[in-house]
């Protein structure tokens, strides 16, 4: 009666992810304005500034910037999306720059060659039917925004939001069906300038500013998603969540309470865009920490009426808590959401567990939850490489570790989860989000870029990128025959 699963989906989207700001450079071109990434240096200043501690409203004079050039996928789209296809791809998961529609975000008529680029890049894609998965708000956003506005702290923010979402809507409705509105909403929480353009003003109340700031970004997505299930209904529109699930340090239930808490801080947002209510537990946290919330009337039926129809989430490790202080002291940030270190598992060079199990939980615990088609936008292993005289790039490791991550997915199909596609991160090297580094190498593809900005650009097919390859033309199948 109930069927073995067998393989991946017939239409499973398997491709890789990026952003403009990791990727496009050409940071002042064609009319683009200046947005918070392209004012993240690279170097000690860069965390600080990202965590809304520092303003930076102009470059600072002696700082690399590395989104300005990226690695030049503003001219270079076509022999990319070349690779991609060779490789078989699907799907392409690529961000919109806001500042290229609208350079200020407040302008009266967006830039049509801002417009006319993605027009080319979506038609690149199609010439190869492979279908363009687009984040609206990938972390970058017009400065003036910042100066004029004081950014998501502004309620004025949700209708210039609404009415870029609108543009892009109208303008590829034809060729764009697979839609996300903010990537990893949840990271406004924890870099709030490089999530949401938040600058924190000396005595401000951080988490009143946070958790308001997340209310008008909540009203804005219900917003998008309402214009997009009107002009486009046969797309698909979901929210992106920076997931990985937590366990407990012990069995003692204050660190399932711990786990709990720590899982919250993840999906409250997810839980507002996916079933359209703030949940118990955040109003409990507001009511405790003297936030009070501004809403005005129809916020609560919007938000209830418009949800997404996928969840969108980045998985890239899992995460461990304890209530104990003395095992709290054993802390690491080393992957911005923080956790005490799990001694079951190995890190990646750059201090991020690497948990394939942990992806079939995570995929199990979302699919829980909401009942909704998940998409898993983001995963991938971050490490430096090594080209070789004769140009070639012997990355096993990077094979390991997807290997291990797919074969978990495909369990977690065989759990029943409803997983339509897989993007891993940066299947060409891009410009890490975290630091800023050329070295922290996610792709398929190597380019020739290093962390100071000298290099050719020139592009290399690694290791990896035959065997993705292969995966994704045989759809995963062996992953299933193993069972
Ligand atoms: C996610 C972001 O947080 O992780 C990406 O959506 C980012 O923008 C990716 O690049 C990997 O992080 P990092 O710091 O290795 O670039």
């Amino acid at each position: 009666m109930f069927k073995k699963i067998t393989s991946f989906p017939d239409n499973f989207l398997w491709g890789g992810a990026t952003a403009a700001n990791q990727i496009e450079g050409a940071y002042l071109d064609d009319g683009k304005g200046l947005t918070t990434v392209d004012l993240l240096p690279t170097g000690p200043k860069r965390n600080d500034i990202a965590k809304g501690k520092l303003d930076s409203f102009n470059p600072i004079e002696g700082e690399f910037y590395p989104s300005h050039q990226a690695i030049d996928f503003y001219n270079r789209y076509k022999e990319d999306i070349a690779l991609f296809a060779e490789m078989g791809f699907k799907c392409f998961r690529l961000s919109i720059s806001w500042a290229r529609i609208f350079p200020n975000g407040d302008d009266s008529e967006p830039n049509e060659a801002g417009l006319q680029f993605y027009d080319d890049v979506f038609d690149e894609l199609l010439k190869y039917n492979i279908e363009p998965v687009v984040t609206i708000c990938h972390f970058d956003i017009p400065v003036n925004l910042i100066k004029n506005y004081g950014d998501w702290k502004n309620r004025k923010m949700i209708n210039l939001f609404e009415r870029y979402s609108k543009t892009l809507f109208n303008r590829y409705k034809n060729k764009v069906k697979y839609w996300m509105t903010f990537n990893e909403i949840n990271m406004l929480l924890h870099l709030p300038y490089t999530g949401a353009g938040i600058v924190f003003e000396e005595g401000e109340n951080k988490d009143q500013v946070l958790y308001q700031a997340a209310h008008h970004e909540l009203l804005a997505s219900a917003l998008a998603v309402k214009a997009c299930h009107e002009i486009i209904p046969d797309a698909m529109i979901g929210c992106m969540l920076a997931a990985g699930c937590a366990y407990p340090y012990s069995s003692n239930p204050d660190d399932m309470l711990k786990v709990i808490e720590m899982e919250r801080d993840s999906y409250f947002l997810i839980d507002v865009q996916s079933k359209g209510v703030y949940p118990g537990y955040a109003k409990r946290f507001f009511r405790e920490n003297n936030i009070e919330l501004q809403f005005e009337d129809g916020d609560l039926e919007l938000l209830k009426q418009h949800t997404v129809d996928y969840i969108g989430f980045s998985y890239y490790a899992s995460r461990c808590t304890s209530a104990d202080p003395e095992v709290l002291k054993n802390f690491t940030d080393g992957n911005i959401f923080g956790s005490v270190v799990n001694p079951y598992l190995e890190t990646s060079e750059w201090g991020w567990t690497i948990d394939p199990k942990g992806m079939r939980i995570t995929c199990n615990q979302i699919y829980d939850r909401y009942g909704k088609p998940l998409f898993i936008v983001e995963n991938g292993l971050g490490a430096k490489d090594k080209l070789l005289d004769d140009d070639t790039v012997e990355d096993d490791y990077r094979i390991d570790y997807l290997d291990r991550h797919f074969a978990e997915i495909a369990e977690a199909i065989q759990d029943g989860v409803d997983i339509i596609g897989y993007t891993s991160w940066g299947p060409i090297d891009l410009v890490s989000n975290g630091t800023g580094e050329m070295d922290k190498r996610y792709g398929y593809i190597y380019v020739d870029r290093n962390n100071d900005g000298s290099g050719t650009l020139r592009r290399i097919k690694k290791k990896s990128f035959y065997w993705y390859k292969n995966i994704i033309a045989n759809n995963g199948q062996h992953y299933f025959s193993k069972s």
